[in-house]
């Protein structure tokens, strides 16, 4: 049995992070959330006050930056260098700006890079929004995970509320909403499903449900 490449895709709050890291933490894969790399630099750029539109300051603070994921069993912590950001990035305020930094070709080139290399070894799930059509085209197995904006919505709200958030319902939606038509209509890389990537929607499915579908998917490939 041969440990294969997973890519999946999706818009904002499908679930994709959560269903990924239990689908690899029962195949032994090692997840990585790139979604979770452009929020590091976005914390970054706006921790450091650089201008978005001076593209050779990005670059710099890009390329100077050490980006380390740790996957744990509940949460991938996250560190830039040696500060811990794993919950500073999820804050409304990183969210907010990070359409804005993920469309910036200098930190675009830099982070594909990375995830690249990260992919190597194979025994690998990503999950992104162009994981199958630019940074792994070639991966054994692509998904693309989706569900409608309410459900997506209700679960982020939930899921915020949990840890104390004060965000009301609308102000979630409005906020994925906005990042799925930035994500999806940018000029470089923009989110769209790869013609070979399977259909997942998860609107009517739970965690655990996603989990399975996809954990089914990966074996039939191995
Ligand atoms: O997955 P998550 O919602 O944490 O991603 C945060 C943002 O990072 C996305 O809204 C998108 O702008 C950007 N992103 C990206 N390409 C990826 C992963 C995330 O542009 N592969």
């Amino acid at each position: 049995m041969r440990k294969i490449t997973v890519a999946i895709d999706g818009p904002a709050g499908a679930g994709k992070s959560s269903a990924a890291k239990m689908a690899a933490a029962r195949l032994r894969y090692l997840y990585i959330d790139t979604g979770a790399m452009y929020r590091a630099v976005t914390w970054a750029v706006l921790t450091e006050r650089i201008d978005i539109d001076d593209a050779a300051a990005v670059k710099r603070l890009t390329d100077a930056l050490q980006i380390r994921l740790e996957p744990g069993p509940h949460l991938c912590r996250v560190y830039v260098g040696e500060t811990e950001v794993t919950e500073t990035i999820r804050t409304p305020y990183v969210s907010s700006h990070v359409s804005s930094v993920a469309a910036l070709a200098v930190v675009r080139e830099k982070l594909v890079q990375l995830q690249r290399e990260m992919a190597a070894s194979g025994g690998v799930i990503l999950d992104g929004r162009d994981i199958g059509t630019v940074v792994l085209p070639q991966a054994d197995l692509k998904i693309y995970l989706t569900a409608s904006v309410a459900s997506r919505a209700r679960r982020r709200f939930l899921e915020m509320h949990a840890s104390g958030s004060t965000e009301t319902l609308e102000a979630v939606q409005r906020s994925i909403a906005a990042r799925d038509d930035m994500d999806s209509h940018r000029e470089l890389s923009p989110l769209r499903r790869a013609e070979d990537a399977i259909l997942i929607d998860n609107s009517e499915l739970n965690l655990d449900e996603t989990a399975d579908v996809i954990t089914d998917l990966i074996r039939a490939r191995e």
